[in-house]
């Protein structure tokens, strides 16, 4: 196994005997950390069980202490999420360069032999969808200046990332367990640009890796349009979940009560959006607020993607910089309406809690026109190519 020692700003005399395209690039890194692998096991306790705090995707994540005494997040890549080392730097260097005070921060990364392991700044308080979502698992109390500050947080982070990096950049897989939380509850977006790590024939045939469904806008799941709305629609999931302290969908619940967004619409057309509001609050909440935020959601999510407000517009809207009154809201984009879900219940890994997550599969041969039928295995296998067009 070859080792790349650190390399921060000293040429390494390892690094010379290697690829000189590589060692190039290699030494390109500014802003990230080379971790050698031996460095990382001793961090995590030789990756031990114990020091495990999740699984995605990806592969899975442990809790480490480094040398220096920071403690971070250290995710192993998946043998088959890997890519080339030359293709892997260089979308590091691409994510390493971005910080913003609502995104996690990359630490580092090792690229040693086969492994691709990225190294992320540790977020004390876990995710959103352990937290807030996690059905009671946990003893954070989301009051409502807390969540309000979580959907302003995620939107200017958002924002950011399609706004004002270049070239922007479309996160993919915006949901409830990508929103981590600090030491004061303030929020972090996780794993953007992830999807650019990992070998595009996975990444646009999965929504294992790049999106996760019940977040998925429709012309994403069904035509594998990728554009920045599409993020916006997932966006507005989640403004629905921390309103409602629920999950996007809940199996358990009487049908026409189990995929969130479809109740949203419901309660907006009877005028009784506020019934949507956790009832955890005890009632300790702005009203107008709340019924704005779901307003702003239900725009976020609208089922034409031109309708929907640019992240900075939803920006705006949340601080009330932009009146909606007046916007037109019509029937969001339900992929309950075109698709026949199957939801199964999955304990948490680390049996924190219960997570709802779909079971959904597809072929080519079960599309009929616009429908699509999803049932059985864990990811969806639908045959769309993406289409990113970065100018929308
Ligand atoms: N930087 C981090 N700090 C703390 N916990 C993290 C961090 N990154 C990931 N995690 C935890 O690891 C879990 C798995 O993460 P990930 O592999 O990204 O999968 P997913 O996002 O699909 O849950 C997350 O749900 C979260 O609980
Ligand atoms: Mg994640």
């Amino acid at each position: 196994m070859t080792c790349f020692p650190l390399l921060f700003g000293k040429k390494v005399p390892s690094v010379a005997k290697r690829d000189p395209d590589i060692d190039e690039e290699l030494l390109g890194l500014k802003n990230v950390r080379i971790f050698t692998y031996k460095e990382l096991r001793n961090a995590c306790d030789n990756f031990s069980s114990a020091n495990k705090i999740g699984e995605g995707g990806f592969g899975s994540v442990y809790k480490g202490l480094l040398k220096d005494g920071k403690v971070a997040a250290i995710k192993v890549l998946s043998a088959e999420s890997r890519q080339g080392v030359r293709e892997f730097l260089t979308e590091i260097n691409v994510i390493s360069e971005i910080e913003h005070e609502y995104l996690v921060k990359l630490y580092g990364c090792c690229v040693e032999g086969d492994q691709r392991i990225l190294v992320y700044n540790y977020l004390e308080n876990n995710s959103i969808a352990q937290t807030l979502l996690g059905g009671g698992y946990s003893d954070i109390q989301f009051n409502w200046r807390t969540r309000t500050t979580i959907c302003i947080g995620v939107a200017r982070g958002l924002a950011f990332l399609h706004e004002e990096v270049r070239p922007h950049i479309v996160h993919r897989d915006i949901k409830a367990s990508n929103i981590l939380l600090d030491k004061d509850l303030k929020p972090k977006i996780s794993d953007f640009g992830l999807a650019r790590l990992i070998p595009s024939h996975l990444t646009h045939v999965s929504t294992r890796v790049a999106g996760t469904i019940g977040y998925l806008a429709p012309e994403y799941a069904i035509r594998g349009q990728l554009t920045r709305k599409a993020d916006i629609y997932s966006f507005g999931v989640l403004l629905v979940e921390i309103v409602s302290g629920r999950c996007n969908t809940n199996a358990h619940l009487p049908t026409g009560d189990q995929y969130i967004l479809e109740k949203t619409w419901e309660l907006y057309e009877q005028g009784e959006l506020i019934r949507l509001v956790d009832i955890s609050l005890n009632g300790f909440f702005d009203a107008e607020e709340a019924c704005r935020i779901l307003k702003i959601a239900l725009l976020c999510t609208q089922d034409n993607p031109k309708l929907r407000p640019s992240m900075s517009s939803v920006v705006k809207m949340l601080n009330r910089e932009i009146d909606i009154g007046e916007i037109k809201i019509t029937k969001p984009g339900l992929i309950s309406d075109i698709m026949d879900l199957k939801v199964k219940e999955q304990k948490n890994n680390n049996d924190m809690k219960t997570s709802c997550s779909y079971s959904a599969s597809s072929s080519a041969s079960e599309r009929q026109g616009n429908t699509m039928s999803f049932a059985g295995s864990s990811e969806v296998n639908t045959t769309f190519t993406v289409q990113y067009d970065p100018s929308t």
